[in-house]
């Protein structure tokens, strides 16, 4: 068991173990097969402006309809590319993403994902964990911001969190060690820490950000927290010209709820920044009006945070605000800065009227509704 063990973990931080002749790994992992050809960081900027959409599950297609449709009213530049991720069974048996997905996101660089159902303690792992670890999507951006007119408990709460991406508690690497103990791996390496931590810290340059707050349980988990830690420290020392903070996760949740106003940028590993990050989105109205963004050095992934809701799926009722805002993410990624400027505006102008929300938002307006209103305000 130890030796298939170290190869998983090798597995799990990209080190080949086909080499040690063992046998074959036989989890339920979603292979993702990702072309590792070198292309141009930004590839969209060689004059191509497809995109890929993946729709996904539940209100997916009609919220990602909505976006589409906004677009379109709005001119933007791009060419959606529309593909189905549903895992299809490849040659040696195991489930895969369709290989037209694939080639279309190494081809793109850039996509916009709706919500993908994942099954919850068995099947297979996540789609949406399957994405970002196998096109490399190494840090997730969720910006969190009041909206003017949309009233929470907190007013001018601006804060960004960025989650490393790929791996933490995330790494999928489980097992039982006797009948009624499992065990549970959160892999750390400094090659993923550092480049999350550099990530931060030139997102909060390029965006006029004052401070980057590290956040950890390095008193908990001293080595594993403790390598996180270090990375951002040494980091921080390559941005005299940015604020650095150290604060205890725990510390980040009481202080975030008592006055957010204290955060700016803020960096952590996998779990933590899943969990705060909803947190942060619970300060300003939830998951239905905040983006994010996966962004790796081959490609970036947008992708709206909350779920498929199959409540309501196929009747008109969803709020497409989120997916929407990660596609100006987008656009802002792809510098077509007025695009995302205008479509922006518009969709903030009609939550601050307050006259067309959905029920989400307490308002009784149907998706479609609340498309046309953005639409007609472009
Ligand atoms: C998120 C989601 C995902 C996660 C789920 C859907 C796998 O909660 O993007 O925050 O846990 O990362
Ligand atoms: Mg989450």
């Amino acid at each position: 068991m130890a030796a298939r063990l170290i190869q998983k973990i090798l597995k799990s931080i990209g080190v080949n173990t086909s080499r040690f002749g063992q046998e074959r790994l036989t989890d339920s992992t979603v292979h993702v097969k990702v072309s590792t050809a070198p292309t141009s960081a930004r590839g969209f900027a060689s004059g191509s402006r497809k995109v890929t959409l993946i729709p996904g599950d539940g209100i997916g297609p009609e919220i990602s309809a909505a976006v589409q449709k906004i677009f379109t009213t709005a001119n933007v530049p791009i060419e959606w590319e529309s593909v189905d991720v549903t895992p299809v069974m490849g040659p040696d048996g195991k489930y895969g993403i369709p290989q037209a997905a694939i080639d279309s996101v190494n081809t793109n660089k850039i996509g916009l994902k709706g919500p993908l159902m994942t099954p919850v303690g068995k099947g297979h792992r996540s789609l949406n964990l399957a994405l970002r670890k196998e096109f490399n999507l190494y840090a997730n951006v969720r910006p969190c911001r009041s909206l003017e007119g949309y009233k929470t408990l907190y007013d001018d709460v601006d804060v960004v969190t960025i989650r490393e991406n790929t791996e933490g508690e995330y790494s999928g690497i489980e097992h039982e060690i006797v009948d009624g103990v499992v065990q549970s791996i959160k892999l750390i390496t400094e090659e993923a820490s550092k480049r999350v931590a550099e990530y931060a810290f030139q997102y909060a340059k390029a965006n006029n950000r004052k401070k980057v707050t590290v956040v950890h349980k390095a008193n908990i988990m001293r080595m594993s927290d403790g390598l996180f830690l270090r990375c951002a420290r040494d980091m921080a020392e390559k941005y005299p010209e940015i604020q650095f903070e150290e604060r205890y996760l725990d510390t980040v949740c009481l202080n975030m709820v008592q006055d957010p106003k204290k955060y700016d940028v803020l960096v952590m590993p996998n779990l933590y920044g899943d969990i705060l990050s909803d947190m942060c989105a619970g300060l300003v109205g939830g998951l239905g009006l905040t983006p994010s963004g996966n962004m790796g050095l081959n490609g970036a992934l947008f992708e709206s945070v909350h779920g498929t809701a199959p409540d309501i799926a196929g009747k008109d009722l969803a709020n497409p605000t989120a997916l929407l805002l990660s596609a100006v993410m987008m656009l802002r990624h792809m510098e077509l800065n007025e695009h995302a400027d205008k479509i922006q505006h518009a969709c903030f102008e009609v939550i601050k009227e307050g006259k067309h929300l959905t029920g989400d938002l307490g308002g009784k307006a149907k998706c479609s509704e609340f498309t046309n209103e953005i639409c007609g305000k472009l």
